[in-house]
């Protein structure tokens, strides 16, 4: 796979209009529609601020949620384009459409150095449809294409892989920054690379456990998904999360990561309770086996200690997944930690997007983090060693 892009700094983009994907899917209230989170939109500045700089004149696109081409007045981006005007500290002219009239109208009158938004490309359906009329239609506004959605480069659509048929395709710099310290971090990491993993399910990390048993020194097995692997192992699970279809699968596991001399740590203690919910009482567990009636919701001080060590003298971090149901603030102790092992350890820490990214925040500690990823399925994505049609399809450097 060649991710070694053209970006931005590689074309001439002074006076021209440049068509600029970002990911602006950013998560809102749902009763006021307030932005909740603005780092995808912060992250995507440095491009947008060079591209003005540069006198281009940007028409910025992207997603927000999934209205599945229809149009819904609570997934509009009416609310990125305040915010990006507030952070940018100048106007952001909104088109009240995609390929219509108004974008079409706007995007012929905008000038260098000014910058407009169109509205959320995913109500038209023929936008995750990667349909080449639309993608077309989008270019036509413009005379160079650069993406910067990193977090969306996993998905072939229209304004993420079609419209580089159309214009030059450079990328932005936060694809450029996100794809170096991962990229080398997967490919060139300083050892012992160690990769948590966590999360609820076994079956949305084969992808990444398969390609990480051929890089990691050692690889951490936390969260819901633990417990497949428990199973595997002949423990006892109660009512815990467990994927019955993959218990095999996470056996093999084990026995591939013995063959090829990587360390595979799984919990060796936990808190369990009755019942899924933040007032459940916690019930320290010492021990792999979950008692009957109940569930395991977090790791236990033992695990703690056992993967904070092995973070401790680590070269490379790779996180995805939190440790435990850490949205209870009494199952929250076990993601803290290793949030705070990473925070504390020397090594080159890397939090994949998505909840690890939320609960690092949330915890306090993002300062402390060498790279957090704004991609979720992205990341995910990037890690399993899959081509991602967002990048693929930029010009090579
Ligand atoms: C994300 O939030 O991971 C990206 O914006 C992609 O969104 P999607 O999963 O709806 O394609």
């Amino acid at each position: 796979m060649n991710y070694n892009k053209k970006t931005v700094k590689d074309i001439d983009v002074a006076g021209k209009k440049v068509l600029l994907r970002c990911d602006f899917n950013v998560p809102q209230d749902k009763a006021t529609g307030a932005i909740t989170d603005d780092k995808r939109i912060r992250a995507a500045l440095p491009t947008i601020q060079y591209l003005l700089e540069q006198n281009a004149a940007v028409i910025a696109c992207s997603h927000l949620g999934k209205p599945k081409g229809e149009w819904k007045e609570s997934l509009t981006l009416a609310p990125v384009a305040k915010r990006l005007s507030e952070l940018l500290g100048k106007d952001v002219i909104f088109a009240k459409d995609i390929v219509g009239e108004d974008a079409k109208a706007k995007a012929a009158a905008l000038q260098p150095g000014q910058i407009m938004l169109l509205e959320n490309l995913r109500f038209d359906k023929r936008e995750e449809k990667n349909d080449p009329e639309f993608a077309k239609e989008l270019a036509s506004m413009a005379e160079v294409y650069v993406s910067d959605a990193f977090g969306t480069v996993h998905r072939a659509h229209a304004s993420t892989a079609g419209v580089a048929a159309y214009l030059p395709a450079v990328s932005g710099f936060l694809i450029q920054k996100e794809l170096e310290v991962m990229g080398g971090a997967l490919a060139n990491p300083k050892r012992p690379l160690v990769a948590i993993l966590g999360g609820s399910k076994v079956s949305s990390k084969i992808g990444v456990i398969n390609n990480l048993l051929n890089i990691a020194d050692t690889i951490i097995i936390g969260g819901g998904m633990s417990y497949t692997f428990a199973k595997a192992q002949g423990a006892k699970v109660g009512k815990s999360l467990l994927e019955e279809d993959w218990i095999q699968y996470a056996g093999e596991m084990v026995e591939k990561a013995k063959e090829k001399g990587v360390k595979l740590l799984l919990p060796v203690d936990g808190l369990a309770a009755t019942e899924f919910s933040a007032d459940a009482e916690a019930h320290l567990v010492d021990g792999v086996d979950i008692p009957d009636g109940m569930m395991g919701m977090d790791i236990g001080p033992k695990t703690i200690q056992l993967y904070s060590d092995a973070v401790k003298d680590a070269g490379t971090v790779i996180w995805n997944g939190p440790m435990g149901v850490f949205e209870f603030p009494a199952f929250a102790e076990g993601t803290r930690a290793v949030a705070k092992a990473l925070a504390e350890t020397d090594a080159i820490t890397i939090v994949g997007g998505g909840d690890s990214a939320a609960a690092v925040a949330q915890l306090g500690y993002a300062d402390k983090m060498t790279h957090i990823s704004t991609g979720g399925g992205a990341s995910l994505e990037f890690m399993e060693g899959k081509e991602l049609p967002g990048v693929a399809c930029l010009l090579d450097a």
